[in-house]
């Protein structure tokens, strides 16, 4: 250390506080990157949001006003985080206990073999409706590059097995609402118009597709109502005030949560129960319960 006269002490207690203050405020900014980064990986990942919403539906029977859908949507089960968190929250779903539960798709991460052990063992705790429990396929589910059919059969089974009703461009009636399902436009399986030919628009409909970019396809036949997607996670990641920068859709005002399509359309973006990766930051993950009324 210099002696204190070869500045003069006025200097050197200058240099020797802004010295402190450099200091300090590196001390500081580590301090909250460590935070930040720590958060990112560990606490938001795993900090579920219960979203509640509500959903008017025309032709809706006057029984089902009061009823509840709940979405669970990407659990991507596989390797890429600890499965638990999904095991966890389906339990903390089911205290809910919702009458409708529909599952839109991406079961699995597609990059582990482990996937197909701890899948069922994830399945054994799924939630179920009280009315009737539905579920569509996304893209992971049709494995590598979204093209291997013996994968997709298997996701099939096991939902199936977990009493998960399946719809491939199908559609099914629970208790007075009808469920459309089409199957992922990525995949192997994507004919929509199988389903949407028979469209009836005097049934109470909603629609199940896990990815939201089929809006702006001419596959809809006139519907008019709910679609509910997943596929865009939220982006996992989102800046304030800005948009995620990653976002895997070609129509960048599919980011999530409720969006009208201007065309008697309404379309909800569910920010993903799992992960692609285990980050996100002010995109916590969600379970979003639809409380029906008329419309
Ligand atoms: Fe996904």
């Amino acid at each position: 250390m210099r002696d204190p006269n070869h500045y003069g002490i006025a200097t050197y207690y200058t240099v020797m506080n802004r010295r402190k203050f450099i200091k300090r405020g590196i001390l500081a900014t580590l301090g909250a990157g460590l935070f930040t980064g720590l958060y990112t990986w560990q606490i938001e990942p795993f900090w579920l949001e219960f979203v509640k919403r509500k959903m008017p539906v025309a032709n809706l029977p006057k029984r089902l006003i009061g009823k509840t859908i709940m979405q669970i949507s990407d659990i991507h089960i596989g390797d890429r985080f600890d499965y638990h968190f999904i095991i966890d929250s389906f339990e903390k779903a089911k205290k809910w206990s919702p009458d409708y539960v529909v599952y839109t798709g991406d079961y699995i991460q597609n990059d582990s073999k482990k996937q197909f052990i701890q899948l069922p063992e994830v399945l054994k705790h799924c939630v179920k409706g009280k009315l009737g429990t539905f579920g569509v396929l996304g893209n992971h589910d049709y494995g590598m590059r979204y093209t291997e059919q013996n994968v997709a059969d298997e996701v099939c089974s096991q939902l199936s097995k977990a009493g998960i009703e399946v719809l491939q461009n199908t559609q099914k009636e629970a208790g007075g609402l009808n469920f459309i399902g089409f199957d992922d436009v990525q995949g192997l399986n994507f004919y929509p118009h199988r389903v949407m030919n028979y469209y009836n628009e005097s049934k109470a409909n909603v629609v199940l597709c896990h990815n939201p970019d089929v809006c702006d396809l001419d596959v809809w036949n006139g519907y008019k109502g709910w679609i509910l997607a997943g596929h865009t996670h939220g982006g996992q990641c989102k800046p304030p005030f800005f948009k995620p920068p990653i976002l895997p859709v070609k129509n960048k005002r599919y980011t999530k949560g409720e969006i009208d399509l201007y065309d008697g359309r309404k379309l909800y973006i569910n920010r993903a129960l799992g992960h692609l990766k285990q980050v996100r930051f002010n995109v916590r993950p969600e379970i979003t319960i639809f409380e029906l009324e008329k419309a």
